[in-house]
């Protein structure tokens, strides 16, 4: 089939069978474009608790599908590619990390919403990019907290609150990957652009940044913004909603210099539209998890939906 072919199939079948496609920034292009909901970790969690279609196919990784299945587990939750992980979700595995968690039994737990169900069970609260700064503010000045998978997000949330979390050694191997040098020399080469980044990046980056946020917070920042291009400091995958919202603005990335090609998430890229194809018509693969999982995992989940709302991040 052709990619229109393929397009109008998973048109009909997303039709016929009363299903809802929610994708991430980071998805390919085309599968953004044929998504009903395309948004950040937190608003796609948001979608999945109140979306009342039969069947979600999640084009995201396996960590948003679970958290989808979580939070509304009697819709079946398909993921096009099961294969499609995340390097701060493998970085911390559960028993190890229970094993972290008893050598601070006077801490809280905190999350990043980019980890395994069995790791949001043990939490007690879990963020995304785009709450925790504010989740984090919102919590008593001594209150002892462990803060995991992500040692960059959570250095970031650390040096912008002045709170001491203890950090879980994890990262997101693309935006780790993204070095200060390359937006250095970029900066010289665009004096005019300000640097956007997304929190996974690693210190030195972050410090050379005009603006660091959340997917979400980096399309909102460069809207309202007067300035007529950016260096983007993240995955690539956006790029495409930048585009659509900016017609008259240019996207500087890290690949614009040529010692660094490494922002494309290889698990992002894993979901194709023949495989969304295959995924709807098939109805597999589907997100599989016990009743048990489901209600642990669902707690810390919902009590940061609940405190996001109470802040006024979310409606
Ligand atoms: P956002 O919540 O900012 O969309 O980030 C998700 C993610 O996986 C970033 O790498
Ligand atoms: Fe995970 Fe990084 Fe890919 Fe986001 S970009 S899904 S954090 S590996």
């Amino acid at each position: 089939m052709t990619n229109e072919e393929l397009k109008q199939e998973i048109l009909r079948l997303k039709r016929e069978k009363n299903a809802v496609i929610l994708g991430h920034y980071y998805q390919r292009h085309e599968i953004q474009e044929l998504s009903d909901y395309v948004g950040d970790s937190l608003a796609l969690a948001q979608e999945a608790q109140r979306t009342e279609a039969d069947i979600i196919v999640f084009c995201g990784v396996h960590f948003m599908a679970e958290t989808a299945k979580i939070l509304n587990p009697q819709r079946k939750v398909l993921l096009p590619d099961m294969e499609a992980s995340c390097s701060l979700a493998e970085s911390c595995k559960a028993d190890e990390f229970a094993a972290f968690k008893a050598q601070h039994p006077d801490h809280m737990v905190i999350s990043y919403v980019n980890c395994s169900a069995e790791i949001k069970a043990l939490s007690d609260l879990i963020c995304t990019s785009g709450n925790a700064e504010k989740l984090v503010r919102s919590l008593p000045e001594d209150q002892k907290i462990i803060f995991a998978p992500d040692r960059n997000l959570g250095g970031y949330i650390n040096q912008v609150t002045g709170r001491q979390m203890v950090l879980w050694n994890g990262v997101c191997t693309v935006h780790d990957a993204m070095q200060a040098e390359a937006v250095m020399q970029l900066k010289v080469e665009y004096p005019d652009a300000p640097v956007v980044a997304h929190p996974e990046c690693n210190p030195a980056l972050l410090e050379v940044a005009d603006f660091v946020g959340s997917t979400k917070a980096m399309l909102t920042y460069i809207k309202q913004s007067d300035a007529r291009r950016f260096i983007v400091a993240t995955e690539t995958g956006i790029l495409y909603e930048m585009r659509r919202e900016n017609p008259g603005k240019e996207f500087i990335t890290l690949r614009d210099n040529k010692s660094c090609a490494c922002d494309d998430c290889a698990y992002m890229k894993l979901n194709t539209l023949d495989k969304l194809y295959r995924c709807l018509r098939d109805e597999q693969p589907e997100i599989r998890m016990d009743a048990d999982m489901i209600e642990r995992a669902k707690r810390p989940i919902v009590r940061m939906l609940e405190m996001s709302r109470q802040l006024g991040i979310i409606k």
